[in-house]
């Protein structure tokens, strides 16, 4: 039952009168701006598979969500199920996505399902659409200058993510290559989103791939750590960059969203351990042959120029684990004492005081 009325939205908020869509609306990030959305006065129409599973209900609890946000069922793979969805609508946040390697499970859904989305939109006069797609679509290509920080105009190479098996990459840059070609074909103004893994406290009950990301570190399964490097960014950072895009009028192509910071796993790991002692953080990396791999070099000035400002990473780590603990999704066990109120946490160039 969509319900349309915006009368108790101040006429002042961005979003007074104006409806979008999100798709995999239940979905980490998704949920995020669905509540940012309603906190702006926008109308969602929210995509979920199983409008009645109970792993929806914290998208209703939201400020704004009985008046203003309807859930409907769609499914990536069902393009008249997306269309319906789109009724309405004046731009569309194109989120849902499998987020695997299973190239089964992933290719099809990602690749296709885009093309299904910017086809409805495009089909139904919607011009603007915000596609979250992710660096691992700019930054894997064993051929650019490492030295060289990557922006919107890198591309990773798909023979590359096809022979390392990099499935998620691979569905994601051809997802997003064909958004660029169609929303050219049928004159969509299309905005992507490119976030690094993002972290930060879960709305939804379940846990999602880059929550595991760090869950993995506390609960004794992961015995050591890759050798791998990577950048960060917290959700409320990546639902307010999709929002600001949509805002702006001139924002369009490719917006990498990222905290300044690198760290290394074993960084990741040292963190831990000095925040959550009380884990079985591994202390050993796999591969104790090599170097440590350096990470990718980037740049987000696309969105600092739109105002944008980054929860520093190791805030993010913090409330993610919290977030975990809080959820029942990590077991909390007795911490061990700090000689201060505070702890300091100084890893290499950064530093960040957390409030334990
Ligand atoms: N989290 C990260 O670190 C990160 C980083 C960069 C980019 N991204 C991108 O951000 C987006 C959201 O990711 P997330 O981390 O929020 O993942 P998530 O929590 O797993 O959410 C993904 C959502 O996609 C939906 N979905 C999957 N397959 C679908 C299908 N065939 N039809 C309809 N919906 C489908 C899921 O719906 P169900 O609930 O029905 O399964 C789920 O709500 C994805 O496009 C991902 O590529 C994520």
């Amino acid at each position: 039952m969509p319900i349309e009325s915006t009368d108790s939205v101040p006429a002042d908020l961005p979003g007074h009168g104006r409806t979008v869509c999100v798709t995999g609306a239940g979905g980490f990030i998704a949920s995020w701006l669905v509540k940012r959305l309603l906190q702006k006065g926008y109308t969602v129409r929210g995509t979920v598979r199983n409008p009645v599973d109970p792993k929806n209900d914290h998208l209703r609890a939201f400020d704004g969500a009985a008046d203003r946000l309807v859930l409907l069922r769609a499914d990536l793979m069902e393009p008249e199920s997306l269309a319906a969805a789109f009724v309405g609508c004046e731009g569309i946040f194109h989120a849902a996505s499998p987020v695997t390697d299973d190239p089964e499970k992933m290719i099809k859904p990602a690749i296709r399902g885009t093309n299904y989305v910017l086809t409805a939109a495009a089909d139904l006069g919607i011009k603007r659409v915000v596609f979250t797609s992710t660096i691992g679509t700019v930054y894997m290509n064993p051929y650019r200058d490492a030295e060289k920080p990557v922006d919107d105009t890198c591309w990773s190479d798909l023979e590359y993510c096809k022979k390392t098996e990099n499935w998620y990459c691979y569905a994601k840059t051809v997802a997003e290559q064909d958004a660029f070609a169609s929303a050219r074909q049928r004159g969509i103004e299309l905005i992507v989103v490119n976030p690094v893994l993002v972290l930060g406290p879960l709305l939804q009950p379940t846990v999602n791939a880059s929550a595991e990301h760090v869950l993995k570190y506390l609960t004794g399964s992961a015995k050591t750590y890759v050798n791998a490097a990577q950048a960060y960014v917290h959700v409320k950072d990546v639902a307010e960059a999709h929002v600001r895009v949509y805002e702006a009028p001139a924002a369009r192509g490719r917006y990498i969203c990222a905290e300044g910071t690198t760290l290394h796993r074993g960084e990741l790991c040292r963190v831990l351990a000095k925040l959550f002692p009380e884990y079985p953080v591994p202390t050993r990396c796999k591969d104790e042959v090599n170097p440590p791999v350096k990470g990718y070099k980037f740049t987000n000035q696309r969105l600092k120029d739109l105002g944008m400002e980054f929860v520093p990473v190791l805030q993010s780590i913090y409330e993610t684990v919290k977030s975990l603990q809080e959820k029942g999704m990590l077991p909390v066990l007795p911490e061990h004492h700090h000689d201060e109120d505070d702890v300091v946490v100084q890893d290499n160039d950064i530093a960040l005081l957390v409030r334990s």
